[in-house]
């Protein structure tokens, strides 16, 4: 149980490190991105691994292999939050596996194949608007336009990264080669494993996701001199968009899920203004690509006939996609041998949430381990929680996992 407990004292600690007192807020290149990095960094060394911040701000810790031509296994989750979050959400996955090297570098245990652990400095995308910009550059995605991205004070994320210390011109330089998985563990972030009173999971997709952002422009005027009838008001536009959003998914639910994340009129609105520009976000998902696409053109083209009826001016900028992301089969079955190994059955689920896992899909087999939620599963919302017997044994099955791996064909 000691194994859980520190990991949960040591999430207590990286809480206390944000942006807003007593809120957990944890942005890229912040100086809390720097100290939360310098402490999982220092536990990382104390773990036997060496490690530091690379070029991106990603803190990777590496446990060499047994040999030096040893091939990779890749591992980690984020080290950012969302606005308000929980202390669970990204760093369970960072913790846990460092924990697991401490394990078996105090055994004097070296396995055959190297093992780093990552944790990337952004995945949420609060601060510049794009996300899993760590894990994109490790699998060779990195996109260098991603660098003219500019934050709410109009820094760009070149200028952010080279003050945090950080070197673009190094990014392409990030890409694992010979790397034979990448596997993660993370917070299920719902309510499945509680509901089913099991303390983990082996998740069998990840679901895609589209990222919209939309602008109304309509017409402001007197609220108390112009008729009704003649209003191009955004944010009634943008209401009734909103609401033909939902619907649109709840008619197709199971299979797809959508949020309007964020609303806000134009330079903040008055009581006594009609609304003459809004600005919202979309946020669509399904475990089925070709479903989501088609409710993306779905949903634009039922919020393109209100914008008609209404005459407002509809601007729809789909700025983000991610396609959805099977799990290797032969790594689920070896994250399930890990869980009966623990006297647990093994049970299977999809994940509605993203992942740095994603954005390996490409580049080798990925699988991840979900763990149990309590309060009802709730995340990205302080009253994200876990039990320490819950991340003990995940932390358990992760050591078997990685002490009794076996690489998966090769892909080709
Ligand atoms: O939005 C997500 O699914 C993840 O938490 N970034
Ligand atoms: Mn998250
Ligand atoms: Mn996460």
């Amino acid at each position: 149980m000691t194994l859980g407990r520190d990991i949960l004292r040591q999430a207590d600690e990286l809480a206390a490190i944000t942006e807003a007192p007593g809120r957990i807020t944890r942005s890229y290149l912040t100086p809390q991105h720097r100290e939360a990095g310098e402490r999982i960094r220092a536990w990382m060394r104390e773990a036997g691994m060496d490690a530091d911040f690379d070029a991106l701000g990603n803190v990777v810790g590496r446990y060499a292999g047994a040999t030096d031509d040893a091939p990779l296994l890749l591992t980690g989750s984020h080290m950012d939050s969302v606005v308000d979050a929980g202390r669970y959400d990204g760093l369970f996955g960072v913790l846990s596996p460092i924990a697991c090297v401490r394990e078996l570098h105090a055994r004097g245990r070296r396995l055959p194949f190297a093992f780093e652990v990552v944790a990337f400095g952004d995945e949420e995308g609060v601060r510049f608007g794009v996300s899993m910009i760590g894990s994109r550059a490790l699998a060779g995605r990195f996109d260098p336009a991603m660098l003219d991205k500019r934050d709410a004070s109009g820094v760009t994320m070149r200028d952010a990264l080279v003050a945090f210390g950080g070197d673009p011109a190094a990014i392409p330089s990030l890409r694992r080669g010979n790397v034979v998985a990448y596997v993660e563990s993370h917070i299920e972030q719902g309510p499945v494993l509680l509901d089913a009173g099991r303390p983990v999971g082996v998740v069998t997709s990840i679901a895609g996701s589209t990222r919209v952002r939309v602008r109304i422009d309509g017409l402001a005027g007197h609220a108390g001199t112009v008729p009704m009838g003649s209003r191009q008001d955004a944010l009634a536009a943008a209401s009734e968009m909103v609401l033909a959003i939902e619907r649109h998914c709840s008619e197709r639910a199971g299979t797809l899920v959508g949020t309007v994340g964020k609303l806000a009129v134009v330079g903040g609105g008055a009581i006594n203004v009609i609304p003459g520009a809004v600005e919202f976000t979309v946020d669509l998902r399904s475990g089925d690509d070709a479903k989501r696409l088609a409710a993306v053109a779905d949903v634009e083209a039922q919020c393109r006939a209100i914008a008609g009826r209404r005459r407002v001016k509809l601007a729809w900028d789909a700025f983000f996609e991610l396609s959805a992301a099977p799990c290797d089969r032969a790594l689920q079955s070896q994250w399930a041998r890990s869980i009966a190994a623990q006297g647990i059955e093994p049970m299977y689920l999809p994940s509605g949430a993203g992942h740095d896992a994603m954005e390996f899909a490409a580049l080798a087999p990925i699988a991840m381990l979900f763990v149990r939620c309590g309060n009802g599963g709730i995340s990205h919302h302080p009253s994200e929680t876990m039990t320490a017997e819950d991340a003990d044994l995940a932390t358990r099955v992760f050591l078997h996992f990685l002490e009794h791996f076996e690489p998966p064909p090769v892909r080709r």
